[in-house]
């Protein structure tokens, strides 16, 4: 989204007001959009029909004027809610004091995604949505949120990786499955609690990285990329978690203007995954304006045209209202062609409930007591203390109980909103690691020694003065979004500022010294790492509302960390490695491969990275098979209907014992490895995961890890997926721990058949 509109409309509280249109006494009863038994399509069908072709055109834009005349409400599409409800210029918080002034505050996804914990992503996502609706019901947010942002985090550079649940479309895919879940209400359910919107379809991930702006940056993607990097995540929210919008983005992929592109938009979209005219798409915030940026179109009537004809729906932004009647006369595009674009929006807005009774709908019961209730704090909480990742540590931690004192220094020390990161609301309250700290007991001093990204050394001598008289130092900094933002890509992963000279001369006096480390995307950690005098280095995202006191309590010993690095930490030479601009994973001469999958260097800490307090042993249990024949998987998988790529491979069921002194969540990571199918190989493949929790000491638990044949099949130039015969292992944990190796014998079957591009040569 444009971030200027944002500072326009979101934040200075213009936002709109809600109302929902009369089924009772106004103009549309006994209409059919109001009659309830018929379908979502036939009612927006008789809504749409009723409008003039200039009340059509004023409708097609995301702050929507409705049809006064027809007692229709206005109605605004942009509404937020990444990890809470939102600032946006459809969401409106009451001012200080009254009730609706904050929502729950979730972690940014990026630390959610560490937990590696599908049931807490649905646990959110439901309390998001609830909150949402309770919002909603009093007039002051939406039905639908521009939500969630699942672009793959390709380059640590990218300044809205923090957005995102990281750097693996299999990660991402079961996060946005069980996010979409939990917003919506259920999997397609027939009332949709609100509409999810996954972003941004597709290939976006460069803001603005020496000069190559997102307005008019072209991506350049090959078709194997496409299907098994860039969209699998968009085909689970699609396809799987039936998503009920989609909103295309800035960029163009291989020349067109996502938003112009009927490959991506009907091809892919909804031609192959099947979204149906129940959903629709949005622009990104006037992205249609910028088919001009691209050269795509001569004059902003034809940019309309082109969007509406691609299938984007909506229009973020005002270019469809003010050129789509020139655009008509011009006959650039068919009024009927708009009348379908309005009907998947109404369509969707039926499924909301929006015309139906109030009484008989659930969520329309919701209320300021469903906000921020005891439950969605815990959440909070959970959310934060189960993402936060543990890179080092030599002993120090958990704190000894006989450290008391506790010298807190560097620019996230005090964090309060730092904590939120980006697309935030107001939060309930907001608790720093400092101020827990002395909530804990510890007699704790602040002192900020430097700021995030400055060359003064003014602090530091306050901040070693301070550092001498404690038992142990914890140093809070990182990035924020001061450095990573939307409409801001980094240049250089390594901290910014003096903030490594400030740590090295804490270092220096040779007290217990704790790092921790904020930010979404990674800064490379490598000085620390190999520094002795640095204890311990923990990475906390963008903790938000209970950040402070789920990072106190792992410091504290009072919970074990179990959370697991969803990106590549890279040394800083990275950036010098390979341009932003150059989309492709594999490894070439010009790019070293991209993620933990393709990268062919040495991480600094790689994917999946993360301590615990305790040790851990894994065994895989039962007498996993160490042959499967091609053709009767396939079989199989046909048999139990539903597409082949979800169909089950194995089951392996893993065995995980506590084997140290302390109770604590053990993540296991599955990987897969192989030289069957088209060169070049992946390093690796992450297939499952589990979080077992609470697993006590000396006690044992099962994770069982399913593995579908979509996860062992291997996409080739043309981006269908096959079975291939030969040698494969499976890799359980980080670094590697166990392993089990297996044949798949038959031949090479084809399990799923990616349409190709018709407009390619
Ligand atoms: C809708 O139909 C009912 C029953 O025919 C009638 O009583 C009512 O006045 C109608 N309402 C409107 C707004 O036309
Ligand atoms: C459409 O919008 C324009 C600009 O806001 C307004 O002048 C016009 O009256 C609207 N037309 C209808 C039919 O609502
Ligand atoms: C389109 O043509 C109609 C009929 O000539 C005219 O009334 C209208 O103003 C035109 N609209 C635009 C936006 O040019
Ligand atoms: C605030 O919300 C509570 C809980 O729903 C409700 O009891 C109270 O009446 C509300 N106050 C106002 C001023 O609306
Ligand atoms: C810590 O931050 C809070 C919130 O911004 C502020 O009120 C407080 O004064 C700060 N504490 C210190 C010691 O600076
Ligand atoms: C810090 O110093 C470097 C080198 O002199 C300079 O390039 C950079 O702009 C300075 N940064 C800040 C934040 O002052
Ligand atoms: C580590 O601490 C000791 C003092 O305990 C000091 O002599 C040494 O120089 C320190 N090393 C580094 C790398 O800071």
């Amino acid at each position: 989204m444009l971030a200027t509109f944002f500072t326009i409309v979101g934040l200075t509280g213009a936002a709109h007001a809600y109302s929902f249109p009369d089924c009772v006494g106004g103009p549309l009863a006994n209409t059919t959009v109001c009659d309830t038994t018929a379908t979502a399509t036939a009612r927006a069908q008789a809504l749409i029909a009723m409008f003039t072709t200039d009340e059509l055109i004023n409708n097609t834009v995301n702050m929507s004027p409705g049809v006064p005349r027809l007692g229709l409400p206005a109605y605004n599409w942009w509404s937020e809610a990444l990890h809470g409800v939102a600032g946006s210029p459809g969401v409106s918080f009451a001012p200080a004091g009254q009730n609706f002034s904050f929502a729950t505050s979730f972690p940014e996804p990026i630390l959610m995604s560490a937990a590696f914990d599908d049931e807490l992503i649905k646990e959110v996502a439901t309390i998001i949505s609830t909150e949402a609706r309770a919002f909603n019901n009093a007039e002051r947010a939406g039905l639908d949120y521009f939500t969630p942002n699942i672009n793959p985090f390709r380059d640590p550079r990218w300044g809205r990786g923090q957005e995102t649940p990281g750097e693996d479309p299999f990660r991402i895919s079961q996060y946005v499955l069980n996010l979409i879940d939990g917003l919506q209400g259920g999997i397609n359910p027939p009332l949709f609690k609100i509409a999810a919107d996954c972003k941004h379809f597709a290939g976006y991930d460069i803001e603005n990285w020496m000069g190559n702006e997102r307005f008019s940056f072209n991506a350049i993607i090959s078709t194997q990329d496409l299907s098994s990097f860039y969209l699998p995540p968009f085909q689970s929210c699609v396809r799987d978690a039936r998503v009920g919008s989609v909103m295309c983005s800035y960029n163009a992929v291989n020349g067109i203007p996502s938003c112009a592109d009927t490959y991506l938009l009907q091809t892919i979209l909804r031609d192959h995954w099947g979204f149906d005219d129940n959903r629709w798409v949005t622009s990104d915030c006037d992205a249609i304006a910028n088919f001009i940026d691209h050269k795509f179109s001569p004059d902003l009537p034809h940019a309309a045209a082109s969007g509406i004809i691609a299938g984007t729906d909506v229009d973020c932004g005002t270019t469809y209202s003010n050129n789509l009647g020139a655009a008509v006369n011009m006959s650039l595009v068919k009024v009927s062609q708009i009348q379908a674009a309005l009907t998947r929006q109404y369509a969707s807005l039926t499924r909301l409930g929006y015309f139906d009774p109030p009484a008989s709908q659930p969520y329309r019961q919701l209320s300021w007591a469903d906000v921020n209730t005891p439950n969605a704090q815990k959440l909070a909480y959970t959310a934060a203390v189960e993402g936060i990742t543990l890179l080092k540590n030599n002993g120090v931690l958990p704190l000894a109980s006989s450290i008391k004192k506790l010298a807190f220094i560097g620019p996230w020390a005090n964090a309060t909103k730092q904590m939120q990161g980006n697309y935030q609301g107001t939060a309930p309250f907001l608790i720093s690691p400092f101020a827990a700290a002395q909530t804990a007991g510890f007699t704790a001093t602040l002192t900020a020694g430097t700021s995030i990204n400055s060359n003064s050394t003014s602090g530091f001598a306050a901040a070693i003065a301070a550092a001498k008289v404690a038992d142990t130092v914890i140093y809070a900094g990182g990035i924020d979004d001061s450095i990573e933002a939307e409409a801001m890509d980094r240049d250089t992963i390594v901290w910014p500022g003096n903030q490594l000279d400030l740590i090295a001369q804490l270092a220096a006096l040779g007290k217990p010294l704790v790092v921790l480390q904020f930010g979404g995307g990674q800064v490379d950690d490598a000085a620390l790492k190999s520094n002795p005098n640095v204890s311990a280095i923990m990475w906390g995202g963008y903790p938000s509302q209970s950040g402070g006191t789920a990072v106190m309590d792992i410091i504290s010993g009072k919970v074990s960390p179990a959370g697991r690095l969803p990106t590549t930490q890279y040394p800083a030479s990275y950036v010098d490695a390979v341009p932003m601009t150059d989309m492709s994973l594999r490894p070439s001469a010009t790019n070293p491969g991209r993620t933990y999958k393709w990268y062919t260097g040495t991480p600094t800490y790689e994917f999946g990275t993360g301590l615990s307090y305790t040790t851990f042993s894994l065994a895989l249990s039962g007498r996993p098979a160490s042959s499967y024949n091609i053709q009767t998987l396939v079989k199989a998988g046909q048999a139990a209907g539903g597409p082949l790529d979800l169909a089950v491979f194995d089951t392996f069921q893993v065995a995980v014992s506590n084997k140290g002194k302390v109770a604590s969540d053990y993540v296991v990571l599955g990987f897969v490895k192989t030289t069957a199918g088209p060169a070049p190989f992946p390093n690796k493949e992450l297939v499952s995961y589990a979080r077992v929790k609470g697993v006590g000491a000396g006690q044992s638990a099962t994770a069982s890890l399913k593995v579908t044949l979509g996860s062992i099949a291997r996409v080739g130039d043309d981006g269908s997926a096959s079975l291939y015969p030969g040698d494969y292992t499976l890799l359980l944990d980080v670094p590697t721990g166990v392993t089990h190796s297996f044949r798949l014998t038959g031949t090479q079957a084809q399990i799923t058949q990616w349409p190709a591009d018709p407009n390619a040569s």
